[in-house]
């Protein structure tokens, strides 16, 4: 395994290049998630004179990032920052990207970097999940278990992590820190154990951290920001792709890009257009396309819960 497959394995590339392939030849493609810069790799390898805008929040991930592209530096400029922000930062004012690719969540590397906390497989993993670190400022996750409210508590629970008992590990969460402020993995993992009373799969740890590290983030409020942000941005018949992990991304991404690519969208029973009455573009994806089970997710079982969806703005 090469040093780029251990930091993270990219999901979905042949079908990332088809889509960004297939955009106005001018412009950068911004990398909004660049992560180890996988994707980022085969678009500058498979698209003859792509330059990229590659951004991250996460300063180690732009690090690795500058490495692997080194080969060619002179077709790429990063940034530092948040994608719903990048625009602005990267100074792209008015439509100038031939495309944009979201590939959201977290790397493979940052899970599995204890010392940020995104993981319960040590106990021992502070609770914090900031993927721009301290600098980037905005509350850890401990923080959030030990400041907000019950209710607060039990919908984050159930909202983004899908948790059956949501309402009792609130309860349970707001008791046990009367007694002990939480601070690391293990006292989430004991609150839970109490609240179920049976051994937990990982996929049901997994997705109680994963709600925190969502709202530490605020990955669904970052992501509706940006895709309007991002249409702005791109050329005429530039092309939008994002990969989401998580179903309540997906739906954004998917409601977005059909409301989008609808011709008129008066409320039902106006007798005439009152709106902008064409489309902004088209959806490329009429399906969700989802990685094949036999080779992509046996090969990467992080691949499993990807979802690509794909638009192309009008000319
Ligand atoms: C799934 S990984 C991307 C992997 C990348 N496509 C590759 O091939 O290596 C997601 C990356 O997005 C970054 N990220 C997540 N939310 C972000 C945001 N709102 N702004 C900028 N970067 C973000 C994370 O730090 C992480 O490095």
């Amino acid at each position: 395994m090469s040093d780029d497959a251990s930091f993270h394995v990219p999901v979905l590339v042949d079908e990332v290049v088809e889509f960004l392939r297939d955009s106005p030849p001018e412009g950068e493609i911004m990398d909004g998630t660049v992560g180890g810069g996988g994707h980022a790799r085969a678009i500058l390898e498979r698209i003859p004179d792509s330059r990229i805008l590659a951004v991250d929040r996460d300063p180690e991930a732009l690090e690795r990032a500058r490495s692997t592209l080194e080969p060619w530096s002179g077709r790429v400029r990063f940034l530092q920052a948040r994608f719903d922000e990048a625009a602005r930062g990267a100074g792209v004012f008015g439509p100038s990207l031939r495309g944009a690719l979201l590939d959201l969540g977290v790397s493979s590397r940052q899970i599995d970097e204890d010392r940020r906390g995104f993981a319960f497989r040590s106990g021992e993993a502070p609770l914090d999940m900031r993927m721009g670190g301290e600098a980037e400022g905005g509350p850890t996750a401990a923080r959030i278990l030990n400041e907000w409210g019950q209710e607060e508590l039990a919908r984050l629970f159930r909202e983004y992590g899908e948790e059956p008992r949501a309402r009792q590990l609130a309860a349970e969460v707001v008791k046990r820190r009367a007694s002990q402020p939480f601070s690391r993995a293990q006292d989430l993992l004991n609150a839970m154990s109490v609240v179920h009373q049976r051994p937990l799969s990982a996929k049901e740890k997994a997705r109680v951290f994963q709600a925190l590290r969502i709202q530490v983030n605020d990955e669904m409020a970052a992501l509706e920001v940006a895709l309007p942000r991002l249409r702005k941005a791109l050329l005429p018949e530039g092309v939008l792709v994002i990969i989401a992990y998580h179903s309540l991304e997906d739906r954004i991404v998917k409601h977005t890009f059909r409301e989008w690519s609808r011709d008129c969208v008066c409320p039902p029973g106006l007798p005439i257009c009152a709106c902008r009455g064409e489309a902004l573009g088209e959806l490329l994806t009429r399906k969700v396309v989802r990685p094949s089970a036999t080779t992509e997710v046996e090969r990467n079982p992080r691949a499993r819960s990807a979802r690509l969806r794909a638009w192309r703005k009008a000319e």
